[in-house]
């Protein structure tokens, strides 16, 4: 596998990879979302080819403090091959060119096979809570409360520690 930034002939290829990527759902909004990383200096796609066809793709940013990655997407045939490692490396070294000193990533809770897959790549929990505010109406996240209340206060194991 060939990864290389994306060029205006992959945006299509990756849009479809991400839609296929769609459970767990990854955060990119199709077209316009590609399109829009693609102008930021400090962001960019990273895409893997073989044979010419995209079989994974990541979405990388430096807000000037920290590197961050988003939405790595192996193909499902092609997977367990150690492309998503590769993506990943490829992804840490952009950071690193651009002086980032250390990379970091939010995922849905429920992602146990991606943070599996994190954890083997020597990612590990930072210990944070992450807040975010939809400029609409949404549910409040009582349930996510409750379980992360029972680790502080109780000392319940978190519940992926035990299930990779
Ligand atoms: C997560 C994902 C990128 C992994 O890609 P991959 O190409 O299969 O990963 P690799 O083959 O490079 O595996 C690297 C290591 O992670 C491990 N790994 C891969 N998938 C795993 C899983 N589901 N559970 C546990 N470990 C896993 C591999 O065993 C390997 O470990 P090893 O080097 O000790 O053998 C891929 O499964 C995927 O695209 N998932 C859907 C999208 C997603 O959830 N993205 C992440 C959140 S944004």
């Amino acid at each position: 596998m060939k990864i290389s930034e994306i060029t205006d002939y992959d945006q299509q290829q990756v849009e479809e990879l991400w839609g296929r990527c769609v459970s767990p759902r990854v955060t990119s909004d199709g077209h316009d979302h590609i399109v829009a990383v693609q102008r930021l200096s400090s962001s960019s796609i990273l895409v893997g080819k073989k044979n010419g066809d995209v079989i994974a793709g990541v979405m990388v940013g430096f807000d000037g403090q920290r590197g961050w990655i988003y939405d790595v997407c192996v193909d499902k045939t092609f997977r367990r091959q150690g492309f998503g490692r590769a993506t990943v490396s490829a992804t840490e070294a952009w950071l690193r060119q651009r002086g980032a000193p250390s990379i970091h990533l939010q995922m849905h809770f429920t992602n146990l096979a991606a943070i599996g897959f994190y954890d083997k790549l020597g990612y590990r929990f930072q210990d944070m809570v992450v807040l975010g505010k939809h400029f609409g109406t949404t549910p409040r996240l009582s349930s996510v409360w409750e379980r992360s209340k029972n680790v502080i206060e109780n000392g319940d194991e978190p519940v992926w520690a035990n299930s990779i």
